[in-house]
């Protein structure tokens, strides 16, 4: 529908987790007015979830460069070396930064900043916060810093729709359904020449996910349907330990971190044996994939619905102390994690691609911008490492900072959106996740796949004419999805997160090639 007001700005950012909250603090700083317009309140998104830390080569014992090897073992052959370069060089001073702006860190008896280690790393470089509430923290001292600056508007309730254009293909500006702000209310234009999507995950397609329900890849159906190049959307990391609440969950489901294992805990099968022991040298700590994979393996050969992690010789102290967040989602189904096993199994929890961008957060569309987990700079590759993604938040912001500080793209004016596109109804939003979750998961053949993309493709007629947030969402994961199970099934081939059953070899021959798509690229 056409736009019924309009606000107009230097950059508009999308969404308010690290990455949003953190490139509207640069813009600000480099003198632009700001807006940020977010789906929910400003803290719903996924940043507040995060629990393991933030990685970042701080101790002395420790070096970028030693963080950018463990990042590129992870990302399987496919990680952009420039843009993990700038990741692992940039992180510690942004982590200072964020120091600096208020946010505090757990301490060590010397008083420096207490580091675990996560799978995959080969040192201690995971630094957390209130044990395992890193991202609450992080949320609450970037909320408070914007909350307190002039020149930085919030706009909460917005969904982003599309992107504005000028006739030279440039964005300038996007349009917005807002529900309930006073005179900015139903769908309103947003104008701006510089557009920052930072809307996070879209972990919402799959049934079970670590992703809060805002999790709907709404930024990169935005870029897809502006016609902007997605990269790596193959690549969805499946967290090995999640909590198993029993048959029939759904939707958003407790983390157990990685930093349980970081800190001594084993995973066990129904017989009590320790699978991990000599599957890798790091066992237990073996980078995110290799660890759910056995997982997924071992629950295959005895047909249990989980597995279990061992963590009782922490005893009660320790964990009320380091995993206050954990213990409480362990209370609540009735587990005593230093009496008793704690069940868990994958499930879904990072998106390693989205709208690609170069090492400066630009997408191919001429002033749209992308960062944090919407965004492919290509420092996750085929598997991201663990507590690399609040820091590329941190560092991409910075860079985007940098890039807006020379100066903004051209400002003209929009040309008309073109007629609105099909919206999909709400109800067809459980069977895309059910579809994904079945053939698009962390195991995939061809055949699994191309049952999903049949459903999808069957889904597609699902059309409403009631324009609700519930709607334009399922749109969003449909688009989504598409694309996602596509490239899934184009990449014949084994590596990082993409599992498939068909072909169980890395093909460095064929396959050693980042995968860029665009919404209507055939097939897709
Ligand atoms: C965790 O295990 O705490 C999550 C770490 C991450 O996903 O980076």
């Amino acid at each position: 529908s056409a736009p019924g007001w309009t606000i107009e700005v230097d950059v508009v950012v999308v969404g308010s987790g690290v990455a949003g909250l953190t490139t509207a603090l640069h813009a600000r700083a480099a003198g632009y007015r700001v807006l940020i317009v977010t789906k929910a309140q400003v803290d719903e998104g996924s940043t507040r979830w995060a629990q393991g830390g933030i990685a970042a080569a701080l101790s002395p014992d420790d070096s970028p460069a030693e963080h950018e090897v463990d990042t590129l073992v992870a990302g399987a052959g496919l990680c952009d070396p420039g843009a993990v370069h700038a990741l692992v060089t940039e992180g510690p001073d942004a982590v200072r930064r964020l120091i600096a702006l208020g946010a505090r860190f757990d301490t060590d008896e010397s008083g420096d900043i207490a580091l675990t280690r996560e799978g995959g790393h080969l040192r201690d470089r995971i630094a957390h916060a209130g044990g395992d509430a890193t991202g609450a923290e992080i949320s609450r001292a970037l909320v408070a810093a914007v909350a307190g600056r002039a020149g930085i508007r919030v706009i909460e309730n917005a969904l982003a729709l599309d992107l504005l254009v000028d006739d030279h293909g440039a964005a300038q500006g996007l349009t917005l359904h807002v529900m309930g702000e006073g005179q900015h209310d139903g769908v309103g234009a947003v104008l701006a020449p510089a557009v920052v999507l930072a809307t996070g995950g879209l972990g919402q397609v799959f049934s079970l996910s670590t992703n809060p329900a805002v999790a709907t890849g709404d930024g990169v159906a935005v870029a897809l349907r502006a016609g902007a190049a997605v990269a790596d959307l193959e690549f969805v990391q499946f967290h090995p330990t999640v909590l198993w609440t029993g048959t029939g969950a759904e939707g958003q489901q407790p983390l157990v971190s990685e930093a349980v294992r970081g800190e001594g805990a084993v995973l066990r099968d129904d017989a009590g044996v320790a699978f991990m022991q000599g599957q890798h040298p790091l066992a237990d700590l073996a980078p995110r994939d290799v660890v759910a994979k056995a997982i997924m393996r071992r629950m295959r050969e005895t047909g249990a619905k989980h597995v279990w992690l061992d963590a009782r010789e922490f005893g009660t102290e320790m964990w009320e102390r380091r995993f206050p967040t954990i213990l409480a989602s362990l209370r609540e189904i009735g587990v005593d994690p230093s009496k008793e096993l704690i069940p868990v199994a994958p499930a879904q929890h990072y998106a390693s691609g989205g709208v690609r961008t170069d090492a400066y957060g630009r997408s191919s569309v001429r002033g749209l911008y992308a960062v944090g987990e919407c965004a492919c700079t290509g420092v996750h590759g085929a598997n991201r490492l663990a507590s690399n993604s609040l820091l590329e938040g941190l560092v991409f912001a910075s860079r985007i900072g940098d890039v807006l500080a020379e100066g903004l793209p051209e400002r003209r004016d929009p040309v008309a959106p073109s007629a609105d596109g099909v919206l999909m109804s709400e109800a067809a939003r459980r069977s895309i996740q059910v579809a994904m979750t079945e053939g698009v998961g962390v195991l995939r053949s061809r055949d699994s796949m191309s049952t999903t993309l049949g459903v999808l493709d069957a889904l597609a007629s699902s059309v409403t004419g009631d324009p609700r947030t519930k709607a334009w969402e399922t749109t969003n994961l449909h688009a989504v999805a598409t694309v996602l199970a596509a490239n899934a099934k184009m990449r014949k081939e084994t590596r990082g997160s993409h599992w498939r059953e068909d072909y169980p070899d890395t093909d460095d021959a064929s396959w050693h090639v980042r995968l860029v798509s665009r919404l209507d690229d055939d097939g897709v």
